[in-house]
């Protein structure tokens, strides 16, 4: 068995200017199978998420409604958190960007580390800026005079600002990502990282002014400014471990093992971040996993664009371990996967419905038919079901990212029953031998409580449901009944 250690993964904080989508749950998702994972095999694990209020989106949206901006973003937090319950994420901690006390001395010391590194000077910024992005933008990247992500016109804004030397780290990250000191995956996102620093990094505008923003954190020693949205965002990763205050888990759990992000925001990831880590002498996150986008209509669901699935309709029709099971095994975490309710029902029948739902109900009836003594049964404890050779796969997966390879091991796992039920039709042989029927039941129950184990990253409400009835020889309630 690997040995133990501590594990710290992040997800992107949230902008609270709307309802969660299917693109957030994603992230969510992915990282929440991963953490379960890592306790599983026996990590300290620390799972970080929250949401990224300093943004001008927030007073627009709050206007829109009639609102002021911090009821606004109390209330849209608080939906955030019911939702992730819902989903059953298993998160350490709930950072939000507006909470004084956890997140801005944090951001705060970081900056003036940055500032004593000489890193940060005064400018005048001239050009474009995207509020959907939060991003200054240039001419090429826009389609049609838009942002092509959020279908908006950019401002042009001509401010003085305080500016971060991003260009003096070009190449020392460039070396770290080449000798994968920091590790990119997948490959793809990698090389793309690795032609953009080839253009060379620009210095990058990190603050404004506070006339023009007048919500976020601000800029040590002058109070007319505040700082850039992403490079206060970024700065979560170590304010919420305490990094800037007295105490915390800083010590014990920095650098993060993993951030997990969308692919829409590396280059902020790839570049900014490391830069800010080297330039204030503290150690590099080790690894960037990045995921693909879930589409509706060929385009990435935004509430920029409009077109996003409810997850939350979701999880009341179909319940959360089915969202779950769709997000992790039939989107490919690095393409991009159109996600309909057609698609949807149809994986779900097929594989919860049947697959995994048919075979727990058929050992379970058929042993307790055949009066197997459940309490007899010797099932494996955790560590050992994943200390066994054949689960290598499953692990091999999941330290790559691939959760929807480490689903498929587990549901190969489950056509394997049904072929051994196949095979040996302990139904038939029940009524010349009782003896070897309950052989082949007990190694079925046996087989069943290993993928049970399996499934906890996946569906932790079912892989419990499934585990208790296998202790106490009960037949569970249908787990998934059909979608008609
Ligand atoms: N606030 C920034 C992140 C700051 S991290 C220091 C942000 N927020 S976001 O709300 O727009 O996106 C958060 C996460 O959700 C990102 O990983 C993003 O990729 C993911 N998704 C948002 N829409 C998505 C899809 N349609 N599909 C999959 N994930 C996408 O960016």
């Amino acid at each position: 068995m690997a040995e133990k250690k501590s594990f710290y993964i992040t997800t992107p904080i949230f902008y609270p200017n709307g309802k969660p989508h299917m693109g957030h749950a994603y992230s969510e998702v992915l990282a929440d199978c991963v953490a379960r994972y890592h306790r599983l095999i026996g990590d300290t694990t620390y799972f970080l998420t929250g949401t990224d209020e300093n943004t001008a989106k927030i007073p627009r949206a709050a206007e829109k409604v009639g609102k002021e901006p911090k009821e606004f973003t109390d209330e849209i937090v608080s939906g955030f958190k019911s939702f992730f319950s819902d989903l059953n994420i298993s998160y350490d901690q709930f950072i939000r960007t507006s909470d004084e006390k956890a997140h801005w001395p944090g951001a705060q010391e970081l900056w003036r580390r940055l500032e004593a590194a000489g890193d940060i000077y005064k400018d005048t910024y001239s050009g474009l800026y995207c509020v959907g992005a939060e991003s200054f933008v240039t001419e090429k990247d826009l389609v049609d005079g838009k942002c092509p992500d959020h279908d908006e016109l950019p401002q042009k804004i001509e401010e003085e600002n305080y500016f971060f030397r991003l260009s003096k780290y070009t190449d020392p990250i460039r070396k770290l990502i080449e000798s994968n000191e920091l590790l990119i995956v997948p490959e793809t996102r990698k090389r793309e990282v690795l032609l953009l620093l080839d253009e060379g990094l620009k210095d990058i505008s990190f603050s404004r002014p506070i006339k023009e923003v007048p919500w976020g954190i601000p800029v040590p020693g002058d109070d007319t400014q505040v700082m850039y949205v992403w490079c206060d965002a970024l700065t979560n990763y170590i304010s919420a471990l305490g990094f800037g205050q007295e105490g915390g888990d800083f010590n014990t759990f920095w650098p993060a093992d993993w951030h997990v992000l969308g692919k829409d925001i590396v280059r902020f990831h790839a570049a900014i971040w490391p830069a800010m880590l080297l330039s204030a002498g503290l150690p590099l996150s080790k690894q960037l996993l990045v995921h693909g986008l879930i589409l509706s209509n060929g385009r990435k669901m935004s509430k920029s664009l409009g077109n996003v699935l409810d997850p939350a309709l979701f999880i009341e029709k179909y319940g959360a371990d089915a969202v779950r099971y769709y997000l992790a095994r039939e989107v490919s975490p690095f393409d991009d996967g159109d996600m309909t309710e057609e698609k949807f029902i149809e994986a779900y029948n097929g594989n919860l419905a049947n697959g995994l739902g048919n075979a727990v109900a058929r050992i379970i009836t058929m042993a307790r038919s055949y009066e197997v003594p459940f309490g007899e049964v010797a099932f494996l404890s955790s560590e050992e079901v994943l200390a066994g050779e054949h689960v290598a796969p499953y692990k091999k997966a999941f330290e790559a990212f691939r959760i929807d390879e480490a689903a498929d091991y587990v549901w190969s796992e489950i056509a394997c029953i049904d072929g051994y039920i196949a095979e040996h039709e302990p139904y038939k042989l029940a009524k010349t031998d009782m003896k070897k029927t309950h052989e082949h039941l007990i190694f079925l129950l046996k087989k069943l409580w290993e993928i049970a184990i399996l499934l906890e990253p996946f569906l932790p409400t079912t892989a419990l449901t499934i585990q208790t009835a296998l202790k106490n020889g009960e037949q569970p309630d249908n787990l998934f009944p059909r979608i008609a």
